[in-house]
């Protein structure tokens, strides 16, 4: 890579994790009502890093929490590349099981700790330390960049589709790229080509219109907490299948390559099982432990509650049970049939006794890249050379990032997911971190991606550079 990039990125490392640490002290938590001047100053955070480095940039306002955008488009000729990110982050309880509060970064085993450190402030802000250390030394960047940093990906993306539509024709780009996701392990840098969609909902069954003695009336009315424990009891058959009528129809099934490929990434089950603390894996019958996690649809509890759940005993009927669900989908899956389809079930499945209500929050359709693509290829080489390793894996994952789908259906772009991160670097779990040398080898990569994708415009390859599929 340029010289004086390099030796810029050296002597200011220090001061870049500073101010990763100023970021991380701002609790933007976008589904806590009580955040919301946080999020402005979050959004203010981010926008003055751009306006500092001579970006044209804007904090949008939405229906929801602000959306940053930036750009700095002085290489004609050259590609254009979207780099998106969150500053948003979850929720930071239970917060007695932090070692260090979330909201005070701190750093400990070379790890900065702070809710959001990988998920996404400490990703995101290598894209924009990249970009400095091109534009503090040289004056300029080998391409032309433009940033979309939102504040509500934990909770959907809901208002960013809305951003895009407006903006098409200021949004155009040649290739997004995006860093949210995570390595393969340890120093096993990867590109992930596939992540799952998901759909998010909530079921409350209500019974008596208030708790009632469990001595006086139990046993005379239906107890919404047992009736919610079928319900959810009924969403898996005895071999880890969904109940769901309809869930697989749409599933496209994996192909004997690709389950070969996952196989020759290696997979150490016993290492996954001591990390998660679990006596055995589980899940849908006849799939490894990789194929569940990136490329099977799921069904999972996120949380339940009802009754007193208090210290102590206390003898009641509830009035009222709720369970949190999200299904995970899988290429051809469809977010809205498949809310439809869910709400049918569990109402069939309530007892009359018991009023229904269903509430649906969001959903995405599942994404996967062309693993053939020369965007894939350029990355890679940026990836191998800040690392100092000769192999990018290409993975799949299990999670979800809403805006990849909406960038290919809006502004026909293909996504490039470059992780960071660690999957065990506690995401959305107490003592969430992010490794301070994977933090400065993304920026290291990141400003070497630039000049490899200005480089590829000149390979007879790829031609304009534009559109991949
Ligand atoms: N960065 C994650 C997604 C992720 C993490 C993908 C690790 C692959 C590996 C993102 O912030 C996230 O948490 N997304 C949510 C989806 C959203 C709609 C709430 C998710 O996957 O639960
Ligand atoms: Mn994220
Ligand atoms: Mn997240």
């Amino acid at each position: 890579m340029n010289d004086q990039v390099n030796h810029y990125l050296e002597q200011n490392a220090d001061r870049f994790v500073d101010e990763l640490k100023e970021f991380l002290r701002i609790p933007t938590v976008s589904a806590d009502p009580a955040c919301k001047p946080h999020m402005t100053r979050g959004a203010e955070f981010v926008y003055r890093q751009f306006s500092n480095l001579g970006f044209q940039a804007e904090i949008v306002p939405t229906a929801g929490h602000p959306i940053v955008y930036a750009e700095w488009l002085k290489s004609p000729g050259a590609p254009t590349v979207m780099v998106y990110g969150h500053y948003d982050v979850q929720p930071a309880d239970p917060l007695d099981l932090w070692t260090t509060p979330p909201f005070e970064p701190t750093l400990r085993n070379g790890c900065l700790y702070a809710r959001g450190a990988t998920d996404d402030k400490g990703q995101v802000f290598t894209h924009i330390k990249s970009a400095e250390s091109w534009l503090r030394t040289l004056g300029k960047l080998p391409v032309n960049l433009k940033y979309v940093i939102e504040g509500e990906e934990e909770v959907g993306s809901r208002n960013l589709e809305d951003f895009l539509n407006a903006r098409k024709k200021r949004l155009q780009c040649d290739v997004a790229v995006v860093s949210d996701t995570s390595q393969y392990g340890p120093g096993q840098p990867a590109i992930t080509y596939g992540l799952r969609g998901i759909l998010a909902v909530e079921v409350t069954v209500t019974g008596p219109k208030k708790d009632l003695h469990s001595g006086v009336f139990g046993g005379s009315v239906a107890n919404p907490a047992s009736g919610l424990a079928k319900l959810i009891a009924s969403l898996h058959d005895e071999r880890g299948r969904v109940r769901i009528p309809g869930f697989y129809d749409a599933v496209t099934p994996l192909t004997e390559t690709e389950r070969q490929q996952f196989r020759d990434l290696g997979f150490d089950e016993a290492a996954f099982k001591a990390e998660l603390g679990i006596a055995e894996v589980a899940g849908e019958e006849g799939f490894s432990t990789q194929e569940r996690r990136w490329a099977r649809p799921t069904c999972e509890v996120n949380g339940m509650f009802g009754g007193y759940t208090g210290a102590g005993p206390k003898t009641i009927v509830p009035s009222k049970a709720t369970v949190k669900l999200t299904c995970r989908l899988v290429p051809s899956q469809d977010p809205v049939v498949l809310t439809d389809a869910l709400h049918k079930y569990l109402k069939s499945q309530c007892p009359p006794s018991l009023k229904f209500e269903f509430t649906s929050y969001h959903g995405c359709p599942a994404f996967v890249f062309d693993p053939n693509s020369p965007y894939i290829e350029a990355a890679s080489e940026a990836i191998r050379e800040a690392w100092g390793v000769d192999r990018v894996r290409l993975i799949r994952e299990g999670g979800s990032i809403p805006v990849v789908q909406t960038f290919k259906d809006v502004l026909g772009l293909d996504t490039l997911l470059l992780g960071w991160g660690q999957n065990t670097d506690n995401l959305h779990s107490p003592d969430e971190h992010f490794s301070v040398a994977d933090f400065h080898r993304g920026i290291k990569a990141s400003a070497i991606l630039w000049q490899k994708l200005a480089e590829m415009s000149h390979s007879p390859s790829v031609g304009t550079a534009n559109r991949i599929c």
